[in-house]
């Protein structure tokens, strides 16, 4: 893993596949009540401009969990750009901590941050991307459906960061990608030539949701409204009608289809409160995948061992 995760567009595929291997062994070795201490006397500073409950917690528990300390610092307070220069928070930041995590609204300030820090970023979500996000979301698609490769991933909504970084996540795991929405909420050209020449073939948008739909090995769907969008709820409302994951899109999913949401949900809405509840959901096991996913990460950034550890995990994977 490259020092930095900012983007999953950083990332070889080797590379995303060692932070799998390596989720799957550190939740293995919890299970089993195995406990290594490999950040002991490491802190990550975490900061937030906008609201979590997974993320912070994953990372705090999973700090935890790894011998070290997180503290949480409240975007208002550093004042990014407002009260300081980023430049100077991450050249501050550095001769306190080993990490810094960042959930903020603008990609440029994680870039910023990870050009000035000489302690590794990781991104917490920025308004490009949620790659903390995917790396969960794979581990769960994995554990549940036992492959990736070949699989059909069907993201039905807004083409927005979890979109983006599910679907680079889908193109290293070798799993194809399709965006379900509204022509005005699809990816970006910016986006699609990002995806080079997995665009058309690997990832592609369709805008019917039902032909979408049909055969998907997971549907996958996020708020229609993400935070900092809220002027725009009763437009998306409308925009994205027939756009919600439910039993109808479910009937016409594969046999063994999943269901997946990366949470909060707002059920009525983007999905049912019966397709969060039904037989074919994994929603649950995706948020308690975040912690493993977290730990992967913090593992191979922050401690002194990331060769060793990737070979123990796939010594026994
Ligand atoms: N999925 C996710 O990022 O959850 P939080 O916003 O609660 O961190």
């Amino acid at each position: 893993m490259s020092r930095h995760l900012t983007t999953l567009d950083e990332l070889s595929a080797q590379e995303f596949s060692d932070l799998l291997a390596v989720a799957v062994y550190l939740k293995r070795r919890r299970a089993q009540g195995i406990v290594e201490h490999a950040l002991a006397g490491k802190t990550l500073a975490m900061i937030f401009e906008k609201p979590s409950l997974r993320t912070r917690l994953s990372f705090e528990v999973g700090m935890t969990e790894l011998g070290g300390t997180a503290t949480y610092i409240r975007g208002e307070e550093v004042g990014m750009n407002t009260r300081e220069p980023i430049k100077d928070i991450a050249r501050v930041l550095s001769r306190y901590v080993q990490g810094i995590m960042l959930r903020t609204f603008s990609h440029a300030n994680v870039v910023e941050m990870a050009r000035h820090a000489t302690v590794p970023v990781i991104n917490g979500l920025s308004d490009a991307c949620h790659p903390c996000q995917a790396l969960a979301d794979l581990l769960t698609i994995h554990e549940h459906l036992g492959e990736t490769r070949g699989l059909k991933v069907v993201f039905v909504g807004d083409g927005n960061n979890v979109a983006r970084s599910l679907a680079r996540a889908c193109v290293l795991s070798g799993a194809t990608f399709v965006l379900a929405a509204p022509a005005a909420y699809a990816f970006s050209a910016e986006d699609v030539a990002s995806f080079g020449p997995a665009w058309g073939s690997a990832v592609s948008h369709v805008p019917d949701a039902a032909a979408a739909a049909r055969g998907a090995d997971v549907l996958y769907t996020d708020v229609w409204t993400s935070m900092g969008q809220e002027a725009e709820r009763e437009t998306r409302l409308k925009d994205f009608r027939g756009y919600a994951i439910d039993q109808r899109l479910i009937a016409l999913a594969a046999p063994r289809v999943k269901v997946m949401h990366c949470l909060p949900a707002h059920r009525g809405e983007e999905i049912s409160d019966a397709a969060v509840e039904g037989a074919q959901s994994i929603v649950f096991d995706q948020a308690e995948n975040r912690l493993h996913a977290q730990k992967a990460i913090l593992r191979l950034a922050m401690a002194d061992d990331a060769e060793r550890v990737i070979a123990a995990a796939r010594a026994t994977t």
